[in-house]
């Protein structure tokens, strides 16, 4: 079977995304699939060989043609973090086209990457998150009723996008309209958030041989402020799976995470962030494209249930071929 592997994108997120699908490149099940890098990038949709010689996409049929060769693709892995393959964009793309893909369809990709709109439908079912504060490029920033209604410190985040591009921790009333204009770099709505002093946990969910299973928990501990990128991807944290909680609280986080994507109807991969303030977790958000390189979390959380990366991907395919 040919595997057309998606990776790049249009965000801040676009390295990291081509790790990710270079991840999956690596270790793919070479006895059961041809794996094929694609580049999908606002200025060209290319099929890289391996020796880095590009050849366009077809945007008509999602197929190359090679020195020659037409190929088409039963399946799209997508590694694609923030827009166009974490937001739905894509996900419509290969539904019209009849393209089986690995990942949520466009509805659930859209609500989930859109952080007020997924804690606010999760909200009635009992998933807690921080109080938040919501804006569009342009409104009037009022700091005093920011201020009044989260306390400080808060956090200020854009409302679409991944891998803590363009969050900041704000101490004093002063610091947010620098970090709003931060902020509005990566998206054209904010939302602004509560301080949560507590315990930051990553709980994965994955539909694993036709049962959805939780994954054991990560513990974060980061050396800056926050889980920023510099914690995430240049070593600045600590990552402990499974997380050293108790076992009570790693179920009913886990069974939380677990009615979210089910609730959501959610396929492939979830990885949601909780933070356990006094035995209660909140939810900050879910990704639904979650990094897959080596540093990344749900490689680690799979290894720590035994699962290998090859199983992980062959898992996501067939799924996604069903
Ligand atoms: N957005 C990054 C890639 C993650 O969730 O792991
Ligand atoms: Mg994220």
């Amino acid at each position: 079977k040919n595997i057309a592997i998606i990776m790049g994108g249009y965000s801040s997120e676009y390295k990291i995304s081509l790790i990710s699908g270079n991840v999956v490149y690596q270790y793919l099940d070479k006895t059961k699939y041809n794996g094929f890098r694609i580049h999908i990038f606002k200025e060209k949709w290319v099929y890289v060989d391996e020796n880095e010689a590009e050849f366009p996409i077809d945007k008509n049929d999602f197929s190359t043609t090679a020195n020659g060769t037409k190929i088409t693709f039963d399946c799209v892995f997508n590694a694609i973090h923030g827009t166009p393959g974490e937001d739905g964009l894509l996900q419509a793309y290969f539904d019209l086209i009849g393209m089986p893909q690995s990942s949520c369809d466009y509805y659930q990709s859209a609500l989930t990457f859109n952080k007020r709109d997924l804690l606010s439908v999760l909200k009635p079912y009992g998933i807690k998150s921080a109080t938040s504060y919501y804006l569009n490029k342009g409104d009037h920033i009022d700091t005093d009723e920011i201020v009044k209604k989260l306390g400080l410190p808060c956090f200020v985040k854009p409302n679409k996008a991944g891998s803590s591009f363009g969050i900041s921790k704000v101490k004093t009333a002063n610091e947010l309209p620098i970090a709003i204009e931060v902020a509005y770099k990566e998206d054209n709505e904010i939302i602004i958030e509560s301080f949560l002093d507590g315990t930051e946990v990553s709980v994965g969910v994955i539909n694993y041989q036709g049962k959805i299973i939780v994954l054991p928990l990560t513990e974060i501990v980061s050396e800056n402020d926050f889980f920023d990128y510099e914690a995430k991807y240049l070593g600045k944290s600590q990552e402990i799976t499974p997380a050293r909680i108790s076992e009570e609280m790693t179920q009913k986080v886990g069974d939380i995470a677990k009615r979210a994507y089910e609730i959501l109807k959610m396929k492939g991969f979830s990885r949601s962030e909780f933070i356990i303030v006094d035995d209660e977790p909140f939810m900050l958000e879910m990704n639904t494209i979650p990094g897959l390189t080596t540093e990344s979390l749900i490689p680690q959380q799979a290894k720590a249930a035994g699962i290998s990366l090859e199983d992980l991907f062959t898992n996501a395919i067939e799924l996604s071929l069903k």
